[in-house]
Order: C-alpha cells, then structure tokens, then sequence
C-alpha cells in the first residue's frame, strides 16, 4: 500500500498502522491534514472515494497538539480503510508494541479512551484489564527497583523462524573470549544493582554453553535473594547435570519451550528436538522445583487450528507456572516464509482467541503483553500464569517500570527517569568480536551512564 501523506513524519506509522490489512492489490492512498484552530481535519482519498473525518481537540501545549494532530490522522486512516476495504482489525489504529503499557499512560478512563480514539476490541479490552488486575503487586512495588538481564546470543543451530540474536555455538571461535568479557562486565555492575528484582539470564539458549563456562557466569552473578530465570529453552540442551548446576546457583525459574508439541512443525521450523524430548526434559526439570514456562507459537507454518490446538491443550495438561503463547512475526524474505505454506490470517486469529480461552478457564490469566512488526494477523503475544506465579522480569521489562542493567552483547540497558516521564537507553554493540574488543569501554559508559545521566 502507498500511502502518500502531507505530514511527513506521519509517514512510518500510517504504514504500520495500514498494512495488515487483507488486500491482494497495492492502493495509492493520499492523505491531507488541515487545522483551523482547535479544529483538525484529515482527507483520505483511496481510489475514487474520498473520506473526511473532523475532530474538535483542546490542548495545554505544542507537545499535546502535535500528540493529538498525529493519533486523529491515524484514526481517520485506519476509518476510511475500514470502510474502503470492509475490513476491522482487533487492535483498531493502534501501533506500537506495548498496549499494557499504552492504558497505564492513559490512566483511569484508558477502557473508554481505547475503545472510543484507537477502535480496539472488546475482546482485547478485557484482556489488559486483567493484566493490570495480575500485575497490580508486581507493578505497585516496582518504584526505585532494577533487574540484571544477562545475554547469551548462543544456541545450538538456528532455528528458522527465530528473530533473535544468535549465533551458532559449534561456530563461535571466541566463546571463551566471550564468556571472559561478560563476567567481567557482570562484575562491574554489581554496585549497581540496588533493590534488585529479578534476574534473567536470556538470549540465544544460555544452556547451550558447555558447563564449565555457563558456571562461570552464574558464579559471576553470584547468590542473589530474588526471581531468577535461565531460559533453558530448548529440550535438546538440557541435561541432569544443567539442572543440578542451575540449581546450585539459586536458579528459580527456568523456560522449557515446546513451540509446538507436533513433531511434523518442529522439524520444518528446524528445532532439531521431539515432542518427547519435551515431555522428558519437563518431567526431569520437575524434580527439582523449578517454576517453569513454555513457550508456544500460533501460526507456525504447516500448522492447523487443530495443531495448534493439540499444543495449547497439551502444555496445559503439563500444569507449568506459567505459558507463553506468541504470535509468528516473520520479516520479508525469511527463510520460512519463503519455503512453506503460511496459514491464512484469519485462522492465526482463531488459534489467539482459542488460547485465551482455554488457558483463562484453565486457570491461567494473562500477565503481560507485547507486540511486534509483521505480526500473523497484527496479533500480539501474551505471557499466561497461575495465581501469584508471574514473572516478575517479564512485567517489569515490559511496562518499563524498573531501571534494567543488561550485560553481554545486545544488551539494552534502561534507566528510567520517572517524574519526566523519560527513559534513556545504552545499547551494547551486537557483534561477538566488537563486544569483547570493547568491553572496557562499555563497562566505563554503562557506570557513567547510570551514576551521571541526568
Ligand atoms: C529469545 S527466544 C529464546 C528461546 C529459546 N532459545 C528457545 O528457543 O526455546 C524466546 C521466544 O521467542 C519466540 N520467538 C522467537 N522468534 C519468533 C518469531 N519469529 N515469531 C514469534 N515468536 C518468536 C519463541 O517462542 C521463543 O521461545
Ligand atoms: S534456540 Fe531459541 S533463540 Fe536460538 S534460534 Fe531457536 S528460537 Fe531462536
């Protein structure tokens, strides 16, 4: 879709906001914006038709209007789309990647707000307002905390739908350079972890390292009086003596992912375990009581609603802590988008409403949120728990509520300045090679940026 605008820096978000649309042509849309006074319009012409939308706003500042200016023209592009195309999206005009987070902003009337300027579904309504009901004690204990997040951007082989950083272990000539710079980078933040939180130990398959150097890093992060995760991740990295080390170091809670319980999906998106590889490694993990999540995907390619179905059902008879259903997101020109068949969008939504309600009537309520650029269906991804078992990283990271001290390659730090409403963010570079080179360097940033930005 081409969409033509008067306001330039509309430009990326009236793309975003119109591309999931289900059309088989490319449309030339133009789009115009006037004021006269506290009156906006907007003139949308899609082909032959014309749509005008007109919007009466009062504002305290330029910030506000300019606020206001930017979320009317999105609305009215995403109306005469509608309209044009006979077509709604569950998320209505809404962009961005954190709903959650989006209704905090909004505050008491967000419901009304939500429903009324961005068109979102009541559907998807219900579901933030029991994630703020289950993040109310994590979210109202946050002020003045930090989580530690370490990054391991390593796994066994690739799998091909993954939009993470990693890279191969087998292939990785500096892994022990690697693990050298980042315990000394754990090491150095230390001192900043005041009321630390949580700590999660992501990537990449953290449990992919050989064990001698995985204990290197837990011995860096040291005993720690708080939730702390290690993705496991895959079932073919896991093993007895994984566990017994993980549980030495105080590990809490670990991610055990499925993707998907047919051995049909597992082997096209190249995840090189079984569905029984799942079951065993869930069953040994289980001795020795770790929380546990897994990992679901809706709309991996190959898959049915029955399929999909089969995965939800079989991770809840599995009973873990917490389940984590995701929503495929492949880029242009992925490796799987372009070898396999991909389900029609319409379906993906099938299989996000049937995980609702299931896991919500098997007990599980929704946590968190997020979504992501080219989503199935402009869907989103939901993090589901028992009663009182969410993860607290997963909350803090997502509403942004918390400072976060990352380590290792990839790493983005967070440090939140709460009155201005501001955050500030240090990225670490990706590349294994720079990371290493640089390390001094990013250690001495990284203290002055959370000792000194101002
Ligand atoms: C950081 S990844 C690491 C997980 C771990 N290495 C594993 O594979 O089990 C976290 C999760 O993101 C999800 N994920 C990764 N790529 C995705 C994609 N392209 N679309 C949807 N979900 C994706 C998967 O469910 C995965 O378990
Ligand atoms: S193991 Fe996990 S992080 Fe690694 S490629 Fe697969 S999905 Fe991505």
């Amino acid at each position: 879709m081409k969409i033509i605008t008067d306001l330039k820096w509309m430009e990326a978000d009236f793309i975003e906001a119109s591309k999931f649309f289900e059309k088989t042509e490319d449309l030339e849309v133009l789009h115009a914006h006037s004021e006269d006074g506290n009156l906006l319009t907007d003139v949308i012409k899609i082909g032959e038709k014309e749509y005008r939308y007109q919007k009466e706003i009062s504002y305290k500042d330029d910030i506000e209007k300019k606020r206001y200016v930017k979320r009317y023209a999105k609305l009215s592009l995403y109306k005469s789309l509608c309209e044009y195309l006979d077509q709604k999206l569950v998320w209505g005009a809404l962009t961005g990647i954190r709903p959650v987070k989006y209704a905090y902003t909004i505050g008491e009337n967000w419901r009304e707000k939500m429903s009324e300027e961005m068109l979102v579904d009541e559907s998807k309504l219900d579901i933030i307002s029991r994630i703020i009901d289950e993040q109310k004690p994590i979210f109202t204990s946050a002020k003045d905390g930090c989580d530690l997040f370490v990054s391991i951007p390593f796994c066994p082989s690739r799998c091909l739908y993954c939009s993470f950083l990693s890279n191969e272990i087998g292939k990785e000539k500096q892994l022990d350079g690697y693990i050298d710079a980042l315990v000394k980078e754990i090491e150095s933040v230390k001192p900043l972890l005041k009321n630390l939180r949580s700590v999660y130990v992501g990537g990449g398959t953290p449990v992919s390292l050989p064990l001698n150097l995985l204990e290197k890093v837990l011995k860096a992060i040291g005993k720690v009086d708080c939730e702390y995760t290690v993705e496991a991740g895959r079932p073919d990295c896991i093993e007895r003596q994984t566990l017994e080390l993980l549980k030495k170091y105080g590990v809490t809670r670990i991610c055990i992912n499925p993707q998907t319980f047919n051995d049909k999906t597992l082997k096209i998106i190249g995840r090189k375990h079984t569905a029984q590889d799942i079951f065993d490694k869930y069953e040994l993990s289980k001795e020795f009581g770790f929380s546990i999540n897994m990992d679901l995907i809706a709309g991996l390619n190959g898959e049915s609603f029955d399929d999909f179905k089969y995965s939800v059902d079989t991770a809840i008879s599995l009973n873990p802590d917490n389940i984590t259903v995701h929503t495929l997101s492949l880029k242009k020109g992925s490796k799987l988008k372009e070898t396999t068949e991909r389900l029609a969008e319409g379906e993906i939504a099938k299989m996000i409403d049937y995980s609702v309600y299931k896991l919500i009537n098997s007990g599980y309520n929704p946590y968190y949120m997020y979504r992501q650029k080219y989503m199935a269906g402009n869907l989103e991804n939901t993090g589901y728990t028992k009663k009182g078992k969410a993860c607290v990283y997963n909350v803090d990271v997502m509403e942004e509520i918390t400072d976060n001290v990352a380590c290792g390659a990839n790493g983005v730090s967070k440090k939140l300045f709460m009155e201005e409403n501001r955050i500030e963010r240090y990225g670490a570079p990706k590349d294994i090679k720079t990371y290493i080179e640089k390390v001094d360097k990013i250690i001495e940033d990284k203290n002055k940026f959370f000792l000194t930005t101002t």
